[in-house]
């Protein structure tokens, strides 16, 4: 029997987890397994969850705009899930479906892997952003032992939320216009909003206020290097790109599925990178 796993999306043509994954599937020899593309729209989304067994799949991965949704559709979470209020992993157990959440995971593993020098308990992290994304970066620095999560957002109201929903005890917010008292004496820069992105408004942030062993990095990944990286760069601040993140955010659900843990090596990265129309990585 073919052990099926998918990644449900809607639009879901771009997700590049199937790539990753069946490289995976290849590269460590797992016979009879495919990961597939499930495009699901809004309204499809509880009879896709019901039916996900019955049309063999053994897990299943879940994008935009479907992680709040899964997480209330289904009846078990791990505690990060249920913390987040969102899954971007599903896994069989014989109970049922679980959802879990591997994305600040994935955040983490990424600057440990590409900063290995990086200590988060040495000062403050800013934050730019308050959405789902940050969610998941937020909790995962709080768990990390982050010091003080400065978290500037557009809207105070989002910020706030987020902060009382998580049960952040060292978070503070910080207004657009603060930037600078924001980014005076921190020690990590990320931005979770879309600002950056191809398409998208550029962030216009002056990172002048920052030390210089600050890290600064992006979960945006298209372009690879941001306006934000790029300028990082031009002042002598490490900088870790947002690929990683991606990378590494299935791991955890990989190993759930087919009880091996793969890795993530240049060779996948080559590989994704070459996806996206990369071929010379400059990191
Ligand atoms: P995601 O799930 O990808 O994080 P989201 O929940 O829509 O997406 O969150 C988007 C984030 O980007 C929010 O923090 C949003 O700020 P607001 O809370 O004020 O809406 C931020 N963002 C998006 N466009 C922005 C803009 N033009 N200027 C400043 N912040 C912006």
């Amino acid at each position: 029997m073919i052990s099926k796993v998918c990644v449900i999306g809607w639009p879901i043509a771009h997700s590049r987890s199937p790539l990753i994954h069946n490289f995976w599937i290849h590269q460590l020899g797992i016979n009879n397994a495919v990961y597939e593309r499930l495009p699901v729209a809004p309204q499809d989304l509880t009879d896709t969850l019901r039916h996900l067994r019955d049309w063999g799949f053994i897990g299943a991965n879940v994008t935009v705009p479907h992680k709040e949704a899964v997480y209330a559709s289904l009846m078990r979470h791990d505690a990060l899930a249920h913390r987040l209020k969102a899954v971007n992993t599903i896994v069989t157990t014989v109970h049922g479906l679980e959802g879990r959440n591997t994305d600040g995971y994935g955040f983490m593993a990424n600057l440990t892997d590409r900063a290995p020098r990086w200590r988060a308990t040495t000062g403050p992290a800013v934050m730019l952003g308050a959405g789902g994304a940050a969610r998941a970066v937020a909790a995962a620095l709080d768990d990390a032992g982050v010091p003080e999560l400065r978290i500037v957002n557009r809207t105070g109201a989002k910020a706030e939320a987020l902060i009382s929903d998580l049960a952040l005890k060292r978070a503070k917010f910080f207004h657009w216009d603060d930037m600078a008292a924001a980014l005076s004496g921190a020690n990590l820069l990320v931005n979770t909003t879309s600002l950056g992105m191809s398409g998208e408004s550029e962030l216009d942030v002056d990172l002048a206020p920052l030390p210089a062993g600050a890290l600064v990095t992006d979960i945006v990944y298209t372009p690879l290097e941001t306006g934000l990286l790029k300028a990082a760069r031009a002042r002598g601040l490490t900088c870790v790109d947002g690929l990683g993140m991606l990378l590494h955010q299935a791991v955890p659900g990989f190993e759930a599925w087919f009880g091996k843990r793969p890795r993530v090596t240049k060779e996948l990265r080559a590989l994704v990178l070459a996806d996206m129309g990369i071929t010379e990585d400059k990191t």
